[in-house]
């Protein structure tokens, strides 16, 4: 099969979460034909609790297409600024919204028109008004610098193609000592190329999930201090059993060199105070960072 190139693989991101979103407002949402991610699977099942279910409207729960509850983990403090990453239906940007109060404010970025619709219904049926959602990519935030507290997402970091970009994009984002706080798809040690592969088309990541070390070192490169990785779910061989030997994979040949090998984690970083610092003494180095 020829590699995608860049734009591509965007491209069958945005239609595949345009898909989900449409059969989501059909009511139709989700197992079938937007692969696991969006069904009742390990991935994305049970990620909320009772209470988060009672501040939400039903639709934006049965949309939820995330690996974690980014909003559980975080801080986030009566009168802060959060942006979501990837916010697709909603759900962590009307948790955050409440989270920070009137006050604050909760911004959801998406690129699939079909999901920045669902998410401004759910924000309608929701009743929360401290929220936007902006329509743009991750790897070039619509926003000015320094004007974030805390970035979170939830599943969406492992679809881009430019990870690099989108970490840079979240360290411009925050104000100097904001926080990244952010549930996605990781994977642990080395693994075989075609067993990663086809195990992470499983997991719904076409473009790829980072391993540990390399999201560490890529949080580093953009300017994080304190990151921290922490493994929430780690996938089992047996919750991918069918679509492997779909594909003609000896699933037990394979099962030891996958076991614990591929997990979402809580990804926590911070933005250090001395940018702040740094700006004071030379304005002009935080717009340029
Ligand atoms: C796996 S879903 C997660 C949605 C949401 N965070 C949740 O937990 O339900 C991924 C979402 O990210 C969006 N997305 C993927 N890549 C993106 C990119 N490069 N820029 C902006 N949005 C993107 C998709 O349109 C989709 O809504």
């Amino acid at each position: 099969m020829p590699e995608l190139n860049e734009r591509d693989t965007k491209e069958i991101v945005r239609e595949k979460y345009a898909e989900a979103a449409r059969q989501a407002s059909s009511g139709s949402a989700c197992c079938g034909s937007v692969t696991s991610c969006g069904c009742a699977d390990p991935i994305t099942s049970n990620l909320y609790d009772q209470s988060n279910a009672a501040e939400l409207p039903e639709e934006a729960l049965r949309a939820s297409l995330g690996c974690g509850n980014p909003t559980a983990l975080a801080k986030l403090n009566p009168g802060e600024t959060v942006l979501d990453l990837g916010s697709g239906s909603g759900i962590d940007v009307l948790l955050a919204a409440r989270r920070v109060g009137p006050t604050g404010r909760a911004c959801g970025l998406d690129m699939a028109d079909e999901m920045l619709a669902l998410a401004n219904e759910n924000k309608r049926k929701s009743g929360i008004e401290n929220v936007e959602f902006l329509r743009g990519e991750i790897e070039n935030i619509p926003l000015p610098h320094n004007s974030v507290d805390v970035v979170i997402s939830n599943c969406v970091i492992n679809l881009s193609t430019d990870k690099d970009r989108v970490l840079r994009e979240a360290f411009r984002v925050l104000k100097p000592g904001g926080r990244f706080a952010v549930s996605d798809v990781l994977t642990r040690g080395e693994i075989l190329p075609e067993i990663r592969r086809n195990v992470l088309l499983w997991v719904g990541c076409v473009a790829g999930a980072l391993e540990e070390s390399e999201y560490r070192s890529k949080l580093a490169a953009a300017g994080f201090e304190r990151i921290d990785i922490e493994a929430r779910r780690i996938y089992k061989i047996e919750d991918a059993r069918q679509v492997l030997s779909g594909k003609g994979i000896d699933v037990d040949g394979i099962a030891r060199s996958v076991e614990g090998k591929f997990m979402s984690a809580f990804v926590r970083a911070s933005k250090p105070l001395t940018a702040w610092r740094a700006a004071q003494t030379d304005p002009a180095r935080i717009l340029r960072e």
